[in-house]
């Protein structure tokens, strides 16, 4: 039995390995300028290191300090065009302030990676009155894309990337929930709204890719893998369950990816060359996925999309 269970770690592990998808996308962005949300830990910050190595521009966004995070990031690629902009996505305000900043201070930006996001959190509510996790996740990123569309399009060819995730698969998304708030008490449920809020990235990006069709503009979602970051420590913090925390703990030390594997997805996607006209696909391992069924409901999916146009509370002249 042991030597079973043994032999059936040994497999998957090796499929893990074996499945790995790395980039070998040599591409330079030597003038190109990049925006990553969520830039100061974890997938973020690996993106980050990799595309300043490659000689872009960056514009780090996130809600915690990220000078530290600027300073190793210099350091380590020698080139010092890194920039720090506070956006707390749990904020509609906090967005149009961050996109107005970008706009007054920049003038191009080709490729967008909306990246940042949470698996629980703490409080049921925003001060706009979401569920943190959907705000954070989605919506946010859902206003942040549309406040910087006509810069992407007049840098055009660019590119948005969005991290989504498997986890999207574990959805039970409905119109109706994209209003839910309050936190549902078990984890099950929990991974369902987390889950929900991952399938929107996924429905954000076909419509987007859909609609920005001939502007020279692609849309893509990501799955980075199962990655140990610090998403899983503060989910943890928050759920105080020590069997699942131990559990995921022990999941990780064999499957997990770090986070410069986790990370290979995003930048290939971002990058790559062969990639330029790609738009519209889900990706993982470097390589389009499929992705869940419903996402293939274009008249489902549309209806999420202008719901969520209300809920962020968009100005006609700002709908793409
Ligand atoms: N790790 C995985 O296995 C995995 C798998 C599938 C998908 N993903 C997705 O990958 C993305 C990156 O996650 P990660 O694993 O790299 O986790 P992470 O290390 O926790 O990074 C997430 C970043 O988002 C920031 N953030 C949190 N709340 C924010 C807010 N209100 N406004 C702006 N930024 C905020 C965090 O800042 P603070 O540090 O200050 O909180 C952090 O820097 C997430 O969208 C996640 O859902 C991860
Ligand atoms: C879907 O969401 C509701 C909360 O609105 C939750 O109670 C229910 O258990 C979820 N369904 C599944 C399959 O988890
Ligand atoms: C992308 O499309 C443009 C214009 O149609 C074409 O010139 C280019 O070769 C295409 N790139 C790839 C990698 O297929």
């Amino acid at each position: 039995m042991l030597f079973l269970c043994l032999t059936v770690l040994v497999i998957l592990w090796a499929i893990a390995r074996l499945t790995l998808g790395i980039t070998r996308s040599p591409t330079c962005l030597v003038g190109k300028t990049a925006l990553v949300t969520g830039a100061n830990s974890g997938l973020g910050y690996q993106t980050v290191l990799n595309l300043a190595s490659r000689g872009c521009t960056v514009i780090m966004a996130d809600v915690a300090d990220m000078e530290e995070s600027k300073k190793q990031i210099i350091k380590a690629t020698n080139n010092p065009n890194i920039i720090t902009k506070k956006i707390d996505l749990t904020s509609f305000k906090s967005v149009r302030n961050f996109a107005t900043e970008i706009l007054n201070s920049v003038d191009k930006l080709d490729i967008l990676f909306n990246n940042a996001g949470i698996g629980v959190s703490p409080s049921d509510k925003t001060g706009d009155g979401y569920n943190p996790v959907m705000q954070i996740n989605y919506f946010g990123h859902f206003l942040l894309t549309h406040l910087l569309i006509d810069l992407l399009k007049r840098s055009a060819p660019s590119r948005i990337v969005s991290t989504s995730s498997l986890l999207a698969y574990t959805n039970n998304l409905s119109v109706k929930k994209l209003y839910e708030t309050k936190s549902p008490d078990s984890t099950v449920p929990r991974t369902c709204l987390y889950g929900n809020s991952k399938l929107c990235l996924i429905i954000m990006t076909d419509i987007l890719a859909e609609k920005l069709k001939n502007t020279g503009v692609t849309a893509n979602s990501v799955h980075p893998g199962l990655v140990t970051t610090p998403i899983f420590t503060n989910t943890y913090t928050v759920i105080k369950n020590n069997f699942l925390s131990f559990l995921s703990q022990t999941i990780h030390a064999f499957f997990a990816k770090d986070p410069w594997e986790g990370s290979q997805t995003m930048i290939h996607v971002g990058v790559d060359k062969n990639l330029e006209n790609v738009t519209g696909k889900f990706f993982s391992d470097c390589k389009p996925f499929v992705k869940p069924r419903c996402a293939y409901d274009k008249e489902w999916c549309r209806k999420i999309w202008e719901e969520t146009e209300k809920i962020v509370d968009l100005a006609p002249s700002e709908k793409i």
